[in-house]
């Protein structure tokens, strides 16, 4: 059986599948089953920033599976350790130390937790239209009753405002508010950019009640927006979650976080937080986005992609935006459709809601790529 129709009779059915079965990929391209080749605008969910089969990776790891592939984190060991280091000083200045984990969600999970024990209280506030994961806590935080409804009920103490509003987040702070949950660009949301003010302000109000600030950079961070974290260009949180390209594509999560989060001993662990594959790919990832300067990369050339995606004639078009190299094209009708066509035509993007193409392309795109990437949304989109 070809490995669409294993997958579809062994696996259980949650993802929307694609027709597609990608089997290889180098830099910004992709390549499927027959051979034929894409340029990548999706970067497997903003996971492959330094781009597909990248060598100092595979090397890293494979010298430090046959060292030690695995240390839980009762021991000692000096390659988390030295991410650990690593992370914190190319962190802002406002965040202390670091929790590992596994993935997103579990970034989230994690903060969500800390930010409970640390206040002695139990209330959330997060967004509408926000994502943070599927795991019962980052579920709660998630906006959606699409997600949230087939696993009622959701984790208690969890509300949600609209997104850029600061009146409305105001309002539903109280003296339960432990802390509140937000992205800087909302990606699945639709790549909305939120207001440099708005989260000024945010930061303010949290500062006079005490409130801790939770900032998912899941799918902002490490280079993505034109800056390492994106909240560099914004304000700095008590509590940063990580992932996706941060072990170049080794699963591989973490909460940075403030002096002021305090958490016992034993009570919140994870076997595979911190495993020194993960640190490694790390340590090797972090290694070649600070040297190639892959966040000013992304800048330049998100600017550059931005500019000529809003130059596109076309009655479908609503509205183009986005930050860096994480770009959202919001049509006038459903975009499905529309992520088909350009397969078709050798490009790779993301939907992000229903009438969204979300571009989050590794951040070592060529111009050239750009250029074909380009032309072939001007070609169907036009
Ligand atoms: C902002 C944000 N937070 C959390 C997550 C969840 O990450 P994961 O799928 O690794 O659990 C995602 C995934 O897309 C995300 O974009």
């Amino acid at each position: 059986m070809n490995p669409k129709d294993l997958e579809n009779l062994y696996e259980l059915p949650v993802y929307p599948r694609r027709d597609l079965v990608l089997v290889r990929g180098k830099g910004a391209r992709l390549y499927d089953d027959q051979g034929r080749e894409y340029i990548d605008c999706g970067s497997n969910v903003g996971v492959s920033n330094i781009g597909h089969g990248r060598e100092e990776v595979a090397k890293a790891i494979y010298e430090q599976y046959l060292t030690l592939g695995n240390c839980y984190g009762m021991f000692y060991n000096p390659v988390r350790a030295l991410l650990a280091e690593k992370l914190i000083s190319l962190s802002p200045a406002r965040l202390k130390r670091v929790f590992f984990c596994n993935s997103g969600a579990e970034a989230v999970e994690g903060a969500l937790k800390f930010a409970r024990a640390s206040k002695g209280k139990g209330e959330i506030i997060a967004a509408m239209r926000g994502f943070h994961g599927k795991t019962f806590g980052a579920l709660a935080a998630t906006w959606g009753a699409e997600y949230q409804e087939p696993f009622a009920p959701m984790m208690p103490g969890l509300k949600h405002v609209p997104y850029n509003n600061f009146q409305k987040l105001n309002e539903a702070i109280n003296d339960a508010t432990a802390a509140v949950i937000l992205e800087l660009v909302q990606g699945e949301g639709g790549v909305r950019v939120g207001d440099k003010g708005y989260f000024e302000e945010v930061r303010d109000l949290c500062d006079k009640k005490g409130i801790l600030l939770i900032l998912d950079e899941v799918q902002t961070g490490f280079g993505r927006t034109g800056t390492l974290f994106a909240c560099e260009q914004f304000v700095e949180p008590e509590l940063l979650c990580v992932a996706k390209s941060l072990a170049g594509g080794i699963p591989m999560g973490a909460v940075l976080c403030s002096d002021a989060i305090k958490v016992p001993v034993k009570s919140h662990t994870s076997t595979f937080g911190g495993n020194p594959l993960a640190c490694r790919a790390a340590l090797a990832t972090l290694e070649v986005i600070v040297r190639d300067g892959l966040p000013e990369r992304a800048r330049s050339l998100g600017g550059y992609f931005l500019k000529e995606l809003q130059a596109i004639k076309s009655d479908r078009i609503r509205e183009v935006r986005g930050l860096g190299l994480m770009l959202g094209i919001e049509l006038k009708e459903k975009a499905g459709p529309y992520v088909q066509t350009l397969a078709e035509k050798g490009v790779i993007v993301l939907l992000a809601g229903a009438t969204v193409i979300r571009l989050l392309p590794p951040l070592v795109i060529t111009r050239e790529e750009i250029d074909k990437a380009l032309s072939a949304l001007k070609e169907v989109l036009a």
